[in-house]
């Protein structure tokens, strides 16, 4: 099995600029460690499925490079993803004399990257960390960019902080552990990139999309990549979303109403958010900015990826109740990331009429 990265893709942040790995093997590799700030010791935080699957690797290949590496648990799942899982890493930092110079590794999907970047930010006033990403989800989106969050029951992922990471290492070889189902959710992440931004990349998933579902390495290492390239670049623009970034939450805003309203964990993120880019893509049509054969052609690429293309029946009201908390509403009023032309992003407020249309033609009865 290879040990050398197959690509490197940099953000560029100032002071705060950083690697993004991405190959096979790079979890026990050579170089994915060296030149990591230097301190007595690293914490591994994982889940309890992921845990068993890759912790042993990470933890020797860091014990060549720090005198304790400790290892952390959590329980899995987004249910998880608030005070008392993170005050678990605070407890271990603190139990075991963890000081500032100690290095956070987050090994696991979103939640885990999530939560981790968070504490990191939080612990001594800011330790440094790496992301680890072992779902696609988290290796196209979540562990780019610096978005680090935990759950409040009122609201998903409304405490955080932008935080960096210190280094990025997508080890593509984890990826085929993955069940198949949060593989489709990731592929909702990557496909999002081709509208907002690159026609030829959807081009090029449209062309792959069997390759990607059958984890064909080279297929998912240029999915992986491009995807990176193309976050690094909007956020080396935007790092905070004073407005840029925002493109990146194309399907989103319908998406967290699916996710609310049915229910955190119903859906998984990545399926609301294919589901969310089918409404877009309709109200984008509606309002007149791209025609209906883009519509066809991003929902048919969907549903190939093994996505939901019909939102369930939560009715108009509740979808819209659910999008005027969205963090992209302004005063109320709902904001969405709209298809301006294929492969350039608009974000916009429509007509609730338009919006009411779109939730009733996209839903099931
Ligand atoms: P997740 O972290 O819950 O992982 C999905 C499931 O896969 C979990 O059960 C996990 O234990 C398991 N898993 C992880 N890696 C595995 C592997 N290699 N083999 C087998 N099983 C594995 O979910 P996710 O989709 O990775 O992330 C979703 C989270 O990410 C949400 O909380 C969302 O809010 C957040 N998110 C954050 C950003 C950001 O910019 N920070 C962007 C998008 C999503
Ligand atoms: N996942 C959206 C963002 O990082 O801004």
């Amino acid at each position: 099995m290879a040990h050398t990265p197959i690509e490197t893709v940099h953000i560029h942040l100032g002071d705060r600029s950083y690697p993004i790995l991405i190959g096979a093997g790079l979890l026990s590799g050579p170089g994915t460690w060296a030149d990591l700030p230097r301190g007595s010791s690293a914490l591994i935080v994982t889940n309890t499925t992921v845990a068993p699957l890759y912790a042993a690797a990470v933890q020797a290949a860091l014990a060549a490079h720090f005198a304790q590496v400790h290892v952390l648990a959590l329980p899995d799942g987004e249910a998880h993803k608030g005070w008392e899982a993170l005050n678990q890493i605070f407890d271990l930092l603190l139990g075991k004399a963890c000081d500032r110079r100690t290095v956070l590794v987050a090994l696991g999907g979103g939640v885990v990257g999530d939560m981790t970047g968070f504490a990191a930010a939080c612990y001594m006033r800011g330790v440094p960390f790496v992301q680890v990403p072992t779902t696609l989800l988290a290796q196209v989106d979540s562990s780019v960019g610096g978005k680090t969050a935990i759950n409040h029951p009122l609201g998903k992922n409304m405490i955080g902080a932008f935080y960096q990471p210190v280094r990025v290492v997508c080890d593509l070889d984890t990826l085929q552990t993955l069940p198949a189902r949060e593989l489709s959710a990731g592929l909702a992440e990557v496909i999002k990139y081709g509208p907002i931004s690159d026609m030829t990349f959807l081009d090029w998933i449209e062309t792959h999309l069997d390759a990607l579902l059958a984890r064909d390495p080279a297929a998912l290492a240029w999915a992986v990549q491009r995807s990176c390239q193309i976050k690094a670049e909007v956020v080396g623009q935007d790092e905070r979303e004073g407005g840029l970034r925002a493109i990146l939450n194309f399907g989103h805003t319908f998406g967290h109403a699916i996710e609310a309203g049915l229910g955190f964990g119903e859906w998984l993120h990545g399926e609301a958010v294919g589901c969310g880019m089918v409404m877009a893509a309709h109200l984008s049509e509606r309002l007149g900015l791209v025609d209906m054969a883009f519509v066809q052609r991003l929902t048919r690429i969907i549903e190939r990826a093994g996505l939901p293309k019909v939102g369930p029946a939560l009715g108009v009201e509740t979808y819209l109740h659910h999008m005027r908390v969205d963090k992209k509403a302004q005063a109320g009023d709902i904001r969405f990331v709209l298809i301006d032309g294929p492969g350039r992003a608009v974000v916009r407020g429509a007509p609730d009429a338009v919006v009411a249309d779109v939730l009733q033609a996209c839903c099931a009865a």
